[in-house]
């Protein structure tokens, strides 16, 4: 596995655990170092058990040795970062670029190499021209493995996926990894065999697919709030119809992480090179991206347009639960604008305090939720984590008139007021 972030160290910890020998390779030399001493460097429910488990069996190592690395295996991933180009919109394949061009120094026998990494349609074609600058076409395949994992359920999701998507037209490649898959496959998984560039666009239209179901409810809950109706309702109303689903219609704030904000943006830069306007897409992103600001204008207009010197609680800052995932969070736009306000922003996430934050003043981390909100005026619930979901507000505010923004709707409407509580969410009335 070259590149062990999220999606390398699960799926290389996972492989392992299936019996398979595996290398865990990456540029980051504090990174391998913690990990061969039993320290693991992200948040992921379960990971350290079976890091610790497989690591001791000798099936997992970790190392910065790219060369050797190679050399050793039979399949190697590409598992590094794809983010938005600098001051653009497509995907910055600076990493994959490089990694490929070391492998392509480092084969000595015939080697599958699968680009697990999310990378535009043609991508592949592209890792293959910079391979055969140093090998021949008989010694290597490149294949596409888009993973679909989610952060924070990303080993069950890796063990138990709804699909395995292999692009390849070698038949010798797409044997060896359905062997390798077919531990999972036996469990219940489909695996299916497409075109290589099939299988980069599966994964673009999976994410722009769901980053719209998200955006279409949010605008939904828009309308809710101003027709007196309950989104939840909407949500449940529409979800249960088998072509539509549940999933993924919980109304709440932008969506963010490593993946939509960026996939949305480089499918549609594909579309434009390929003169294809994609409208659908690019209409989520706008939408998506005033957002935060519609859910700024009304915490400005619950609190009456006095922001300066009000102390506002931030109860999670990651893009969602179980993830210490800082990228693209909406909390990133929502605490500096209110900072620049002028309001006191304390804020607390059970993966500790985050580096981003650290140059704004009037921006601090509290070590608990309820030191966080017994120091503030509002209280905004940005992550759904369980612990935020039974908070016994009423004796936490002693009395004091406080008010709660839940971004996540966690509590009833009906309960909250019955507690005398100003109590405001999404897409309900208040
Ligand atoms: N995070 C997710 O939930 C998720 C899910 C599905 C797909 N993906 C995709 O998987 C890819 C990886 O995402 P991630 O979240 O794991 O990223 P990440 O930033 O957590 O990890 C990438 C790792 O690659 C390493 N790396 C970069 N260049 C290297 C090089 N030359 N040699 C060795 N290591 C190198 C980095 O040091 C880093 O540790 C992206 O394309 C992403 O879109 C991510």
């Amino acid at each position: 596995m070259i590149g062990t972030g999220y999606v390398g160290l699960v799926s290389g910890v996972c492989f392992s655990d299936l019996g398979n020998d595996v290398i865990c390779v990456d540029k980051d030399l504090n990174k391998i170092k913690q990990l061969n001493n039993g320290n693991i460097p992200i948040y992921e429910p379960g990971l350290e058990e079976l890091v610790i488990k497989n690591f001791k069996n000798k099936r997992l190592k970790f190392s910065n040795d790219l060369k050797n690395s190679v050399k050793n295996s039979d399949i190697i991933f590409i598992c590094v970062g794809t983010p938005t180009k600098k001051g653009g919109s497509s995907a910055d394949l600076s990493q994959i670029y490089k990694v490929a061009n070391e492998i392509g120094k480092s084969i000595n026998k015939f080697k599958i190499v699968v680009t697990k990494s999310t990378v535009p349609v043609t991508s592949g074609d592209k890792i293959e021209k910079i391979l055969l600058k140093n090998i021949s076409k008989k010694k290597f395949s490149v294949v596409s493995n888009p993973e679909f994992l989610r952060e924070g359920e990303a080993i069950r999701d890796f063990n138990y996926p709804d699909r395995i998507v292999i692009g390849t037209e070698n038949k010798r490649s797409n044997k060896m990894l359905k062997n390798l898959y077919s531990p999972i496959i036996s469990k219940g998984a489909k695996y299916i065999n497409v075109s290589r560039r099939a299988a980069e666009l599966i994964k673009y239209s999976s994410n722009a697919f769901l980053a719209t179901k998200i955006s279409f409810i949010n605008e939904i809950a828009n309308l809710c709030e101003k027709t007196n109706i309950n989104v939840d309702d909407i949500s449940i109303g529409i979800g249960l119809d088998q072509r539509i689903g549940s999933r993924f219609l919980r109304a709440g704030p932008a969506y963010g992480g490593s993946c939509f904000p960026k996939d949305t943006k480089a499918i549609t830069v594909t579309g434009d090179i390929f003169k294809t306007n994609l409208s659908i897409i690019k209409s989520v992103i706008r939408s998506n991206e005033n957002r935060s600001n519609l859910l700024l204008k009304r915490v400005y207009e619950i609190c009456k347009n006095k922001i300066k010197k009000k102390r506002i609680c931030f109860l999670g800052v990651t893009f969602k639960a179980n993830t210490d995932d800082m990228r693209d969070s909406s909390s990133l736009k929502m605490i500096p604008e209110l900072s620049k306000k002028g309001a006191i922003i304390n804020y607390y996430d059970p993966t500790g305090p985050k580096k981003e934050f650290n140059r704004y003043k009037n921006v601090e981390y509290i070590d608990s939720s309820k030191n966080c909100i017994q120091k503030s005026d509002l209280i905004i619930i940005h992550t759904e984590w369980n612990e935020f979901k039974s908070i016994n507000f009423k004796k936490l505010f002693k009395n004091k008139k406080k008010i709660i923004y839940d971004m996540r709707n966690l509590y009833s409407t009906k309960k909250m007021k019955d507690l005398g509580l100003r109590y405001f969410s999404i897409g309900r009335s208040d």
